[in-house]
Parts: structure tokens; C-alpha cells; sequence
């Protein structure tokens, strides 16, 4: 009796620690299937152009070709990652160009700034300048006028930047263009009633394989 008993108590400790075991094992692979998942993937920023007005454009020839104008839009930034923030390690860019010749640069956030995981950030710019430099050329100038003409001017903005994620090594460039097709309005005049802005995604250029 008593010698069976002993044996009894031995098969259950066994057990006990062999369920322990498991569950320790069950435990770890768990944690590296979430560490992998958290860390492991990069999801790239989603960039959509969420409003835009342009009040002003218009062409100046003298000294040199350069454009006039007075825009603002509303950028939207999305870090889709869960877990992983995302750190500017260059200076987050705005380029403004028309008929491909960039006229305006403007800066989003600096080096060091930081977009958290899973959030949208809404960057509202307002630029303008009396005469912005533009290499328009005469076929430019062309463009130009032609679209002068419609009323409606085809406006690019190029997002760049350079990023690097919580716990991983390499940093991801950021390069987006945001074509824009934009009513003139000028300030103090109603839009008119089809001015309503569609909201613009952007296309991203894709990742490289580390990121
Ligand atoms: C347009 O841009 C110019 C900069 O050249 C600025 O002085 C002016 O206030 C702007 N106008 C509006 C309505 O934003
Ligand atoms: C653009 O159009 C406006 C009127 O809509 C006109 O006054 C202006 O001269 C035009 N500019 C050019 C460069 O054609």
C-alpha cells in the first residue's frame, strides 16, 4: 500500500513539471511570434492629401520666369505600425513643382521628430510667394498658359523624408507624389459650386527590402 502510494505521488510531480515545461515552452514561442510581429515587418506610411486650396498663381517674367502664388493643403500622415514609432532621420519635406519644375520646398517636421505608432498626423501648410523661382522654360510657360486658360492647374506635391522604426537597424526613405488638380479661387471670391476638393492618395515609391 504505502509503496504504491509513494510511486503515485511521483507520476503526479512529474506531471506537474512536465505541464510546467510545456507551458513555459507554449510561453516563449508565444512572445517571439508577437516580438516577430511587432518588430519584425515594416508597414509603410499611408500619405493622403486631405484638402488643398490654391488662391493664387500666376506667372511673373521679370527678372526671370517665377510663380506667384499662395497655396494650402492639408497633409495626412499614417504610421499603420502597432508597435513600432517611427523617427525622422532627415528632415520631412514638402516640393511643390508645376509641369515637373519644382517652385516651393516646404518642411513637414524635422530630423529627431517622432510619429507614433499607429497614429495620423495632420500637417496644415500655408505657403506663398510673390516670386518663386521656376525653370519653366518656354514649354513651361506654354503649360502655363494653357492651363491658365481652364482654370484648373495641376500642381504636384512630392513628399520625402527618411524614417527609422523602433528596434530596427536600417533606416526607410519616404517618397510620395500627391498630383493635385487645383481650381483657382481667388481670395475674396466664392468658389464656385464644383470647387469641392477629392481627397488625394498618395503614391509611394516602393520600400526597399529592409524596410
Ligand atoms: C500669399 O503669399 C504672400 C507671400 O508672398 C503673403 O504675403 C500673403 O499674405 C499670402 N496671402 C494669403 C491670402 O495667404
Ligand atoms: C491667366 O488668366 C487670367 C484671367 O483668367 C489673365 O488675366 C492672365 O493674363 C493669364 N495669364 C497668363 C500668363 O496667360
Amino acid at each position: 500500500m504505502g509503496e504504491c502510494d509513494d510511486c503515485c505521488d511521483n507520476c503526479r510531480w512529474k506531471d506537474f513539471w512536465w505541464f510546467v515545461l510545456c507551458l513555459a515552452i507554449l510561453v516563449v514561442i508565444v512572445v517571439v511570434i508577437v516580438l516577430v510581429v511587432a518588430f519584425g515587418f515594416v508597414r509603410q506610411v499611408s500619405i493622403t492629401v486631405d484638402d488643398a486650396s490654391l488662391t493664387r498663381l500666376a506667372l511673373v517674367s521679370t527678372p526671370t520666369t517665377a510663380l506667384a502664388y499662395n497655396l494650402s493643403l492639408t497633409l495626412s500622415i499614417r504610421n499603420p505600425n502597432w508597435a513600432m514609432s517611427a523617427k525622422n532621420t532627415e528632415p520631412l519635406e514638402a516640393a511643390y513643382a508645376f509641369d515637373g519644375q519644382q517652385f516651393d520646398r516646404v518642411q513637414l517636421a524635422d530630423k529627431g521628430a517622432a510619429h507614433g505608432a499607429k497614429k495620423t498626423v495632420l500637417y496644415k501648410l500655408t505657403s506663398g510667394s510673390g516670386a518663386a523661382y521656376v525653370a519653366l522654360g518656354n514649354a513651361g510657360v506654354a503649360e502655363f498658359k494653357a492651363q491658365n486658360a481652364t482654370g484648373v492647374f495641376e500642381v504636384e506635391v512630392a513628399v520625402s523624408g527618411e524614417v527609422k522604426y523602433t528596434a530596427r537597424v536600417s533606416k526607410c526613405k519616404i517618397q510620395a507624389k500627391c498630383p493635385l488638380k487645383l481650381q483657382l479661387v481667388p481670395t475674396g471670391q466664392a468658389a464656385p459650386a464644383a470647387v469641392v476638393f477629392q481627397k488625394v492618395k498618395c503614391k509611394l515609391e516602393k520600400a526597399d527590402k529592409t524596410c
